[in-house]
């Protein structure tokens, strides 16, 4: 499989804290990398350095061979590097059809293709057919129609998610980053949402970079994990392998565990 993305010694450090210490990663096209470890382990500067949203100290990135690392966020995304946040960036008074006309608008006008809200057959590569069409078909991937008209803030948690991934998919990206996609959404929820959002990625074609703490969601749904603790990838294998590593089990799922144990605690207090 030909690696697409190629993270290299990346290190960076925040005064004190080293966020990222000698992070490489060869990422194959397609797959689908679950990236697990305690808060502060370092997954999320991990996807902000692939996202231009923070530079690394040392190190490079690459996709598909192009050296990445001096890019700007936006730029990036045009590449086709898009990310979901821990919380979801929607347009609150907006309906969830509106949400998505502005995110193929953005998509269009990236193209340089007009503005919001921009009619007729867009002509982004992969769009052959109007916006509207378009941002329908996308709702309906995610099972997102029966949503189609209602406020972004009125959406319960689960569906406000789905939604945020879904706008994200509408740049029709070559690789998704997705930083704790199920957080906030309830244990039952879960597994249906990861099976929806991974079938529109498989239909799409796309590989999948998803921050994960539930380890059940991770052995489902990762084929390769990445565990990272205090800066490091201490762990890099498919999850029998990587969930079974005598470090990761003490560094990571034993932390993970504790977690649960802390926010179940804190639900029945
Ligand atoms: N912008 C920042 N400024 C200062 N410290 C940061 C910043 N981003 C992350 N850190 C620190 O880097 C470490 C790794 O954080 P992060 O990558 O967010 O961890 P994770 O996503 O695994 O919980 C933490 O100690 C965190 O406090
Ligand atoms: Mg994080």
């Amino acid at each position: 499989m030909a690696v697409v993305l190629d993270a290299r010694d990346l290190n960076k450090r925040f005064g004190a804290v080293t966020a990222a210490n000698g992070v490489s990663a060869a990422i194959e096209q397609d797959s689908v990398v679950g990236l697990i470890g305690t808060n502060g382990a370092g997954k999320t500067t991990f996807i902000n350095m692939i996202t231009g949203y923070i530079k690394p100290d040392t190190g490079s990135i690459h996709f598909r061979g192009r050296d990445i690392t001096a890019l700007a966020p936006r730029e990036i995304t045009r590449v086709g590097i898009c990310r979901s946040f821990q919380i979801p960036q929607l347009y609150a008074s907006l309906s969830v059809f509106e949400n998505m006309m502005v995110s193929l608008g953005v998509v269009l006008r990236n193209a340089g293709l007009g503005g919001f809200f921009s009619r007729g057959r867009p002509n982004v590569p992969g769009y052959d057919a109007p916006a509207e069409e378009v941002a329908e078909r996308i709702l309906e991937r995610f099972g997102l129609g029966d949503y189609r008209d209602k406020n972004a803030q009125v959406l319960p948690g689960g569906v406000r998610k789905l939604l945020d991934i879904a706008l994200t998919m509408a740049a029709k990206p070559s690789i998704l980053l997705l930083d704790e996609p199920t957080s906030g959404v309830s244990a039952e929820e879960k597994f249906g949402m990861m099976e929806m959002v991974m079938a529109a990625v498989k239909a799409e074609g796309a590989t999948v970079l998803f921050v994960e703490h539930d380890m059940e969601v991770v052995s489902r749904f990762a084929e390769r994990v990445l565990a990272f603790y205090d800066g490091r990838i201490i762990a890099d294998a498919a999850p029998e392998i990587a969930l079974t590593d005598p470090e990761v089990k003490r560094y990571v799922v034993g932390g993970e565990l504790h977690r649960m144990d802390e926010q179940k605690g804190a639900a029945n207090a």
